[in-house]
């Protein structure tokens, strides 16, 4: 285990060469950043969860026929994964007005979209992450033309499934981001999948009842209870039996 080699560490997770050619181990980190790096922290236990609802997520995409890297997972705070070309883009899917879209625009936090919105980010921390059109995208040779389709695409079915899983937990997906990769196939045909996590560091959950975050947000805004939020979401999904349970002694 000590042996592996680490092929990269990022500000939440550490991925590791996988056991077989063409497979990774994603590990997930209790670190927490935002705001670019600018504001840090450990959350002790969130790694545990993020890789059991990451986990929960990715197995039913994969169910429904929406491609994923994910494999399995490994043990509480690791996941076998297949390696793949990452895109060097943030896909976010907003259903709700919040954060930089309601900054941008000027729109009041809560107030719904008047349709699903998908968006296009370029994945550098030195540009802080800048908005970015088809055009750049294309340009730049970030992703093709197809490629940007099927990411919306995929996206939106994302986004669709998403929806359905957290309104019948009684929360309410705002926005969320994905990230892909590309896998060559036989033949070398390339192909767009999943990749990355999804989890309330990746999207903005809040209870439908009462408003309360149940996401990252409560880290970014110093609102506290940021892993007992997380924790709650596991356990209505029916992932952790119960609350407060996130270091990882749980029976499987
Ligand atoms: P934003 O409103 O700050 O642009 O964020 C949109 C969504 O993307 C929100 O669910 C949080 C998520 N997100 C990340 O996962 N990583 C990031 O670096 C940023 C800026 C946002
Ligand atoms: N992930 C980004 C960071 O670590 C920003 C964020 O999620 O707010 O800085």
């Amino acid at each position: 285990m000590s042996r592996r080699k680490k092929l990269y560490e990022g500000k939440a997770k550490i991925l590791y060469e996988g056991p077989e050619p063409g497979t990774i181990v994603q590990h997930f980190k209790d670190d927490a950043t935002a705001f670019n790096n600018k504001k840090k922290a450990v959350l002790e236990g969130k790694g545990v969860l993020n890789n059991r609802i990451s986990e929960h997520i990715m197995e039913n995409l994969n169910r429904i026929g929406v491609p994923t890297h994910f494999i399995r997972r490994l043990n509480m705070r690791e996941q076998l994964v297949r390696e793949v070309e990452i895109i060097p883009l943030e896909v976010v899917v907003r259903n709700v007005a919040a954060g930089s879209i309601a900054q941008r625009f000027g729109l009041t936090e809560g107030e719904p979209l008047p349709r699903a919105i998908v968006e296009f980010y370029f994945k550098d921390d030195a540009l802080n992450d800048p908005l970015v059109s088809e055009e750049h995208i294309a340009a730049f040779n970030w992703a093709s033309h197809q490629d940007v389709d099927d990411m919306i695409a995929l996206a939106l079915r994302v986004n669709d499934f998403l929806s359905g899983l957290f309104t019948g937990a009684n929360i309410r997906l705002v926005d969320f981001k994905l990230e892909f990769g590309r896998i060559y196939d036989q033949n070398d045909m390339t192909r767009i999948i999943l990749a990355d996590e999804i989890s309330p560091d990746s999207c903005r959950l809040w209870d439908m009842t009462s408003g309360e975050k149940m996401d990252k947000d409560r880290f970014r805004r110093d609102m506290g209870n940021v892993t007992e939020a997380y924790a709650e979401v596991a356990r209505r999904l029916g992932i952790m039996k119960e609350t407060g349970n996130a270091n990882g002694d749980e029976a499987n």
